[in-house]
């Protein structure tokens, strides 16, 4: 792999996309507002974290789920408590695109016991890790179905910009990791999600236990 580790600093992710509010015009401007406006707790001094993280990677024992047990290892060293969906092995089934969602703020008309799940741990958690290998730019298909289904989980009243921290890893056969940082980068700008930082490559342990470790 020619390339070194390439966490960078949260200032300098998705510097390249627009403002969530120019990107999603159309949403009414009273959930642009209340996005503002909403705050949800982060842990605060006396309580370590809830991390769940998003394992979208179909292979269990390949270089994505190997960087996710060093950042594993490093936040529960930390204190920190961990919940990974490993969303290829659950039942999610992908956005319907009904808009449902959105006319009646009341959740997902699709009942699958993985997503439920995944829901509940979205409740549960204030840190959420998105993990996958770049397959042809992106995230993988089982992540991004996660993703357009979270869409109607903030889209109940008192989700849209609830306050996260997310984190990205990553890992590629080669080293264009442009179009899955920009991807990240849309979905937690619109959502107004603090970003922690990205492992990206495989054999970038050492730095994923580290970030893991940092995370309080
Ligand atoms: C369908 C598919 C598409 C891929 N697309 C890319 C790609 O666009 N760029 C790249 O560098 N590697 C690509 N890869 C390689 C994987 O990203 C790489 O091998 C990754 O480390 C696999 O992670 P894993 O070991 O956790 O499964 C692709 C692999 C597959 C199976």
């Amino acid at each position: 792999m020619a390339c070194s580790s390439r966490r960078m600093p949260s200032h300098t992710a998705a510097s390249d996309v627009p403002e969530a509010g120019k990107l999603f015009s159309w949403i009414k401007s009273d959930q642009q507002i209340s996005m503002k406006g909403m705050s949800r707790y982060l842990p605060d001094d006396t309580k370590m974290a809830n991390i769940l993280i998003l394992n979208g990677a179909p292979r269990k024992n390949g270089a994505t789920t190997s960087l996710i047990q060093a950042f594993t290892k490093g936040a529960v060293s930390s204190g920190n408590e961990i919940r990974e969906a490993y969303i290829h092995g659950m039942d999610v089934k992908n956005c319907l695109g009904c808009d449902v969602c959105m006319k009646t703020n009341a959740g997902c008309v699709q009942k699958d016991e993985g997503m439920a799940k995944i829901y509940s741990d979205l409740e549960w958690c204030d840190t959420i890790v998105f993990a996958s290998p770049v397959y042809f730019g992106t995230m993988t298909a089982q992540l991004k179905a996660v993703i357009d289904r979270m869409w109607a989980w903030f889209n109940l009243p008192d989700h849209f910009g609830a306050k996260k921290r997310v984190v990205l890893i990553s890992t590629a056969r080669g080293s264009d990791y442009s179009m899955i940082l920009n991807q990240y980068g849309i979905y937690s700008k619109f959502m107004g999600w603090e970003d922690l930082g990205h492992i990206l490559d495989a054999g970038e342990e050492y730095e994923a236990e580290k970030l893991g470790k940092s995370i309080i």
